[in-house]
């Protein structure tokens, strides 16, 4: 499948961003856990290198416990800190909190160095879209507080966010890159609802996914699909349709309804823990 997506206001974006890096001390980069590679834009990593950086695998709690565990000892550097992270729950707030402490001790270090107390860490809140960057925030803001306002040498209608008295935030827009080097970049990313699903084949989605299942995560489709056997993916798109009822006027088998039922599945975490990518998948 053909993925390519870069509409003409995220070349806008992307160029506002390189222009307020020099606002902020710290990048904080939303991921999605189970496809760090595909959802880290590669102009994103390259973007304010040397800047202290967190990384965060949002959305750990869909992802496979001991694919995150190894990503984030692979991803963790000198400058960036990696962390786990499910937004959607409150408990992850202290953990988050930690860790931007922890990465921007170096920036409170400087500062008393040079005699300034109390500067909140300015944060640029960077992904691409669908990662999760507004829970995240809502998270770091408890919404009701989240407040938006302009800041001097900010343009008018930048989102600053007042998340507390020792940090500010700074949204950006979710920003995909021009052209996917390899083929399953746009397939993983359109699993995990990163492209708009009116540009997916979901049939062709579904079947590359069973591969996936049957080659990495075969417990599921025993447990989950009762399927044992060595199956061609055409027929367990078939078992799975003829389960679930799933059958047009004529017996026949409602291939795109399964194929949109089993992405919803995998998207919502109904099939268990799963992660699209592995840290040996980089090599
Ligand atoms: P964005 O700003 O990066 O575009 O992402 P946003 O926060 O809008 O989140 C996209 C979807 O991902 C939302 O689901 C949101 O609830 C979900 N999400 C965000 N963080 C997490 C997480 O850590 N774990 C899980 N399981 N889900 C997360 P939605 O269905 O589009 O919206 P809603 O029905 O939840 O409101």
């Amino acid at each position: 499948m053909e993925l390519e997506w870069y509409p003409g206001h995220m070349t806008k974006a992307r160029r506002q961003m390189e222009a307020d890096l020099k606002l902020v001390d710290l990048i904080i980069e939303i991921c999605d856990a189970r496809i760090p590679i595909s959802s880290r834009n590669p102009d994103l990593k390259n973007m304010g290198q040397g800047k202290l950086r967190l990384i965060v695998l949002n959305k750990a709690d869909l992802a496979d416990p001991k694919a995150t565990d190894d990503w984030i000892k692979s991803l963790s550097t000198d400058t960036n800190l990696v962390v786990a992270c499910d937004s959607k729950n409150p408990g992850t707030l202290n953990k988050i909190l930690q860790a931007i402490d922890q990465v921007s001790k170096p920036k409170r270090e400087r500062d008393l160095r040079r005699g300034i107390k109390n500067r909140p860490v300015r944060a640029m809140i960077v992904g691409i879209p669908n990662v999760g960057k507004s829970t995240f925030i809502n998270m770091l803001c408890k919404k009701s507080q989240a407040k938006t306002g302009n800041k001097p040498g900010v343009t008018r209608g930048k989102q600053w966010l007042h998340a507390s008295k020792t940090l500010d935030l700074l949204d950006t827009p979710g920003v995909l890159w021009p052209k996917f080097e390899d083929a399953r970049i746009g397939e993983h990313l359109a699993m995990c609802g990163a492209i708009s699903d009116e540009r997916i084949i979901m049939e062709e989605l579904s079947t590359d996914f069973i591969r996936f299942l049957e080659e990495n995560y075969s417990g599921i489709m025993e447990e989950r699909f009762g399927i044992k056997d060595a199956m061609s993916e055409e027929d367990i798109i078939h078992t799975l349709a003829k389960n679930r009822g799933f059958l047009l006027p004529g017996n026949a088998v409602d291939r795109e309804r399964t194929a949109r039922t089993l992405v919803r599945e995998f998207r919502d975490g109904v099939l268990g823990r799963i992660s699209l990518e592995f840290c040996n998948d980089e090599a």
